[in-house]
């Protein structure tokens, strides 16, 4: 007799992703998402697992969020997605929102639908803005999967779909490199910079300091306009609304999405400030999205929104980030021949370990104990630590004896596995 989970597995390999299906279960990750609350989520068939990957940043609030969940059957009873060609209270009330939690200038707002569209977004109406084509990113970046986001990332994406566009249209530099920027920057006919402030699927590294404001000015030099995409660091998650603003940088875009739907309802913005929004005051109707900004999203992101200006949650940011920081340095103290170095700016961590594809046990292991956090992608040493930002310390305490053991437990895999 089949389980029911074994009918889900085996429908989703005949009739859904059999690659994406196949990969977790090579990997030991034979999972299918059950019951969800808060910072837990469950196996079809009970196995709790504690959600520290938190899809980027999505479950920021946690998993079926009370409160929003409340205010969306609530707008549920006057509104549904609305229509995407008239003003409306809700939309007008979200962009001005945004521009009261953005840096000053930072005045307008498109919504989309997902992360990607709204990179698409900010990288076209850079092009409107500057009259150029050219999209400067950085290697070993991750924007989504739409058209122009796939091409301005990494090729790990863009190859199979043949995406990767031109030199002339698209360059990219390493990260932390602020000469091969400006080498880029001085040919003075790129539309953009486009970053990821901390680039999650590269597994975390830090901005050098000064790195970023010194992008930020070189591209006021040359003409270009400087794009942060905010996906995965905004929201508070850094401790600041958005990380960008933390490191004294202020963008021409933020793009955000993720946990801006408090993961219930999807939505995106791009907030931009008078130049980059030229096209709105051009033609107004030369981008358009039928799900960009729908009315339930809004009343979701509003109560995100609301949510993250609270003291308290503020407060939390910084408990969780110097609770688990604590903890996690104890652990690495105790494992230092695999736990490397411990990447952070607030809820944001990427967590080294020793060899080139050392995050991998790592995550088996600790899912085995019940933790569910991921590799990177684009990094395969770095494990992403994604804690929510309303845990509590009895959650963080729970997490970081689960923690302690996976590791342990995954030493000699990890140390085998080194050349
Ligand atoms: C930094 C960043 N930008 C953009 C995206 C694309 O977002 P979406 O998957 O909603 O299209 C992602 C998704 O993971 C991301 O991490």
């Amino acid at each position: 007799m089949i389980t029911p989970k074994q009918q889900v597995i085996a429908d989703s390999i005949t009739y859904w992703n059999s690659g994406k299906t196949k990969e977790w279960q090579d990997l030991n990750i034979n999972f299918v998402m059950g019951k969800r609350e808060g910072y837990y989520f469950w196996d079809m068939e009970g196995k709790r697992l504690m959600d520290v990957h938190i899809n980027g940043g999505t479950f920021s609030l946690g998993h079926r969020n009370p409160e929003i969940i409340e205010a969306l059957i609530k707008g549920t009873e006057n509104y549904d997605i609305g229509n995407h060609h008239f003003p409306s209270p809700l939309k007008a009330a979200l962009a001005k929102e945004l521009a009261t939690v953005s840096p000053e200038g930072l005045n307008h707002a498109i919504f989309g639908a997902c992360g990607a569209e709204a990179v698409d977004l900010a990288l076209k109406s850079a092009r409107c803005a500057t009259g150029r084509k050219k999209i400067i990113s950085v290697e070993n970046c991750y924007h989504g999967h739409t058209g122009l986001a796939v091409s301005a990332g990494a090729e790990r994406f863009s190859r199979l779909f043949l995406a990767k566009r031109g030199e002339d249209e698209n360059i990219q530099v390493p990260f932390n490199d602020i000469d091969a920027m400006e080498h880029a920057l001085a040919k003075e006919d790129a539309a953009c910079v486009i970053m990821e402030t901390i680039p999650a699927t590269y597994g975390f590294p830090m901005p050098e300091p000064g790195y970023l404001p010194a992008v930020k000015k070189l591209c006021e030099k040359y003409g270009t306009l400087y794009i942060a995409d905010e996906v995965q660091t905004g929201l508070l998650r850094s401790g600041t609304m958005w990380a960008i603003t933390g490191y004294d940088v202020i963008p021409d875009m933020i793009v955000t999405s993720k946990g801006f739907s408090g993961g219930i309802y999807p939505i995106s913005a791009v907030i931009m400030n008078e130049k980059a929004s030229s096209w709105i005051r051009i033609d107004g109707s030369a981008h358009m999205s039928t799900f960009g900004g729908t009315e339930l999203g809004c009343i979701c992101a509003l109560k995100v929104l609301e949510i993250l200006q609270r003291k308290e949650t503020v407060e939390n940011v910084a408990f969780v980030s110097q609770y688990l920081r604590e903890g996690l340095e104890k652990i690495k103290s105790e494992n230092p021949d695999i736990f490397l170095e411990i990447r952070q700016n607030g809820t944001i961590m990427g967590l080294v370990f020793q060899g080139k594809q050392g995050a991998i046990p790592i995550m088996q292991r600790l899912f085995e104990n019940g933790v569910w956090a991921i590799y990177s992608m684009l990094d395969n040493s770095v494990l992403q630590f994604k804690p929510g930002i309303l845990c509590t310390k009895e959650y963080c305490d729970e997490l970081l004896e689960r923690m302690s053991t996976g590791i342990k437990q995954a030493k000699t895999k990890v140390l085998s596995q080194v050349e």
